[in-house]
């Protein structure tokens, strides 16, 4: 039998494509007669436009139309009569401003440079009204709305009646996605009611469904193209208003419009993580065991959108505990609306959480480790179900034997290297190891290869490459000999790709599929080829893509030949089942880092990195450590050196670029070593796989700050951790 290739190391299939350029990104379509938008942005933060004077700019060379809330084409799915605020920013419907960087027009000429020259150009005056950045200054507006429950297990605030206690704030700061690949999005009405895209996006049929709305338009009139994807972390789960500005743009002037946004607008227009100020209260006995955990958090959202993530949830269900409460409020800016940003909410989360274990730790004379082991949750706390599968134990043993925990001194500041403080810090990370429904299509040529389609997206993981591993140790066809084919609206449905389900749910699918194509085979071979005559379909043996009965043995591609068939295609849906209601089911990981502070400058550097995932079975072992890899940079960033700066006197980011918006490089990224517990979860899919996009990110600052309090005894509450708070 052929050898098994989930679990392989294996080239990305499309890795040729792009490094070579041929992989073609929304920006490289340029559909016949393109022209090119720039946008015009508001100035100020709140208020309204009084005028919009286009003279100059519809005078220059080149231009075909200056689009504004004055003469955009009405959007027949904007909800106006209910006047609900909170409906999203209805783009070009009204003259109202809701933050700094809102667009007010579009241009659109037939040369890049002629429409950001003509932008310039266009005149616009506003009515300034007061507006408010500054979260520590709103904190009376905080709310919670309907879907925000206050959580309670047990007694609340119980913490407080511990034998040894914590309570401390922590504050995250506005943190961008930024991807190398700006947003924006290619929109061509190729009749007045048929809308072709070629998008930015992390699913194609979530924007469908969302342009299905808006234009009320049947889905078949609508067709979105997103093949490539680079980069994305959550900015594009969403359809964004300067999206549906360039669809307007094209509507106006029924030409096929292009808008890359610039990289400042990449601040204001495609969400970020919001700012979050947490509190933790948490109590444990003499011995460690934890009584009481209370964790609040406010967050930023923007006027006209709540946008809620899973900051406390972590806190629920991390350790094994009798009481917890939670309680979650919104504080509305005048910014644009946050969006998920990889490992949304629970990364902001276990900044707080595992940073509070480790000061517990600190008070109670014990190692950090020792407390976690102490409070393992054997079954998930939250719901009572045992765990589909949880090696966090293992995982906690596999990264402290790897970065030398034993070397750690639980005093710190007592460890120096040519005249750095050195420190070692830990934490752990937990995501929901999800699956939703997807279909997938199956494909079988008579030359023997197998294509695979579902409507699924690949912002970078290697989606493509993990799919054809699933469907060829299904099917037994070899790697070579299989496509999978993504990114197409016209495909079998699938969802957007975000929490870390992607492979759980579009796998399982792409696993079933070719089971299904390998029944079809087998009742095609029964019917109608001899040997096969006195067996059932589900009886026949399928091996290395052939039929097998006794010793007889049938290609694939000699059954469709024999049968005169050009293909055969299979189309199959895939869901979870109530398994899911019968399990808890997550990931985890555990993060070790062994930092370096210099007393004099506060210049940290990680020096070592190892980071754990318990997330069932790898697909692809090299596409998994460098998702791993990725999700640890990420961490570093949110560690040290990432800020969204606004000038609240003027509600505007000043560090909008990548300049002076520190992203870790080579030089701030040591070695990292990724270790996978890699055993099969024997309930979630028919891969055994969880997640790990999330996990990689989850908790990663807390080890940091961790590590940082370990080398100097100074504890960093409040990200980034930047050199000056240090010295
Ligand atoms: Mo991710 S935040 O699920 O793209």
């Amino acid at each position: 039998m052929k050898k098994q290739t989930v679990g392989q190391s294996m080239d990305r299939v499309d890795g040729r494509l792009k490094v070579t350029g041929g992989a073609r990104y929304f920006a490289d379509h340029q559909p016949e007669g393109m022209l090119y938008a720039a946008l015009v942005c508001s100035p100020v933060s709140s208020g309204r436009i009084t005028a919009i004077d286009a003279t100059k700019a519809l005078r220059a060379p080149g231009v075909a139309d200056v689009v504004s809330h004055l003469n955009a084409p009405p959007v027949p799915g904007y909800k106006v009569e209910n006047p609900n605020p909170k409906q999203g920013l209805k783009i070009f419907h009204d003259d109202r401003i809701y933050s700094n960087g809102q667009p007010v027009a579009i241009v659109v000429a037939n040369t890049l440079e002629r429409a950001v020259y003509a932008a310039s150009l266009v005149k616009v005056t506003y009515a300034q009204e007061v507006h408010q950045t500054d979260m520590a200054h709103s904190m009376d507006q905080a709310f919670q709305n309907k879907n925000m429950k206050d959580y309670l297990r047990g007694e609340a605030d119980a913490w407080k009646k511990a034998p040894v206690s914590v309570e401390a704030e922590y504050n995250i700061p506005i943190e961008v996605h930024n991807p190398m690949e700006l947003a924006g999005i290619i929109a061509h009405w190729e009749t007045p009611d048929k809308l072709t895209l070629y998008a930015k996006t992390q699913g194609v049929k979530s924007v469908q469904q969302s342009l299905k709305t808006l234009f009320q338009l049947p889905e078949s009139q609508i067709t979105v193209h997103s093949q490539f994807v680079g980069g994305a972390f959550g900015m594009a789960l969403r359809i964004w208003p300067m999206e549906i500005a360039t669809i307007l743009a094209a509507k106006k002037i029924r030409k096929p419009v292009k808008l890359v946004i610039t990289r400042k607008d990449m601040f204001t227009l495609v969400g970020y993580r919001p700012a979050a100020k947490q509190r933790i209260g948490i109590g444990a006995t003499a011995e460690g065991k934890l009584t009481g955990i209370t964790h609040e958090a406010v967050a930023n959202t923007s006027p006209y959108e709540d946008f809620t993530e899973a900051i406390v949830n972590m806190s629920r269900m991390m350790y094994a505990c009798p009481n917890v409460n939670t309680h979650y409020q919104l504080v509305p800016l005048n910014l644009s609306t946050p969006v998920w940003m990889r490992g949304p909410g629970e990364a902001t989360g276990a900044f707080a959480l595992e940073s509070a274990i480790d000061e517990l730790a600190h008070k109670l004379h014990m190692d950090p480790l020792q407390l976690r082991l102490v409070n393992h949750a054997d079954i998930d706390p939250e719901r009572n179900l045992p765990y589909s599968s949880k090696y966090l134990k293992e995982a906690y043993e596999m990264g402290a034997a790897k970065i030398g925990w034993q070397q750690r001194s639980q005093t710190p500041g007592k460890l120096e290297e040519n005249g750095w403080l050195v420190g070692y810090g830990m934490s752990s990370g937990v995501f929901g190891a999800g699956r939703g429904r997807a279909t997938a299509s199956a494909t079988l040529k008579a030359d023997g290869s197998l294509v695979v389609r579902s409507a699924a997206a690949d912002i970078g993981p290697g989606t493509a490459t993990a799919m054809v591993q699933i469907a060829a140790d299904a099917t037994g066809i070899d790697v070579k000999k299989i496509k999978f084919l993504l990114g197409e609206s016209e495909y079998p449905e699938a969802p957007r790709q975000g929490g870390s389900s992607t492979v759980s749910t579009v796998g399982s699918a792409v696993n079933d599929v070719c089971r299904n194509l390998q029944q079809k085979l087998g009742e095609l071979a029964t019917a109608n080829i001899p040997a096969f005559k006195d067996l059932k379909a589900e009886n026949i043996q399928h091996e290395d893509g052939q039929l097998v009965a006794g010793n007889t043995r049938l290609d694939y591609a000699a059954l469709l030949q024999q049968q005169q068939l050009p293909e055969l295609v299979v189309t199959t849906t895939s869901q979870a089942g109530d398994e899911r209601k019968q399990y808890a089911m997550y990931s985890f990981s555990v993060h070790f880092a062994k930092v370096q502070v210099h007393p004099a400058t506060g210049v940290v550097r990680i020096k070592h990195i190892v980071s754990v995932a318990d997330s069932g079975t790898v697909v692809n072992s090299k596409t998994a450590r460098s998702q791993m890899i990725g999700g640890v940079v990420g961490g570093i960033g949110m560690a040290l050196t990432e800020e969204a700066l606004i000038d609240h006197r003027f509600g505007r980011y000043v560090n909008n670029n990548y300049a002076d918006y520190h992203v870790p490089v080579n030089a701030d990224t040591p070695p990292t070593d990724v270790l996978f517990i890699n055993k099969k979860d024997p309930v979630i899919n028919p891969m055994g796989a969880k997640g790990m996009g999330e996990i990689a990110l989850i908790g990663f600052a807390a080890a940091v700050s961790n590590a940082v309090f370990n080398a100097t005894g100074k504890r960093v509450r409040d990200l980034p951790i930047t050199p000056d708070k240090l010295i």
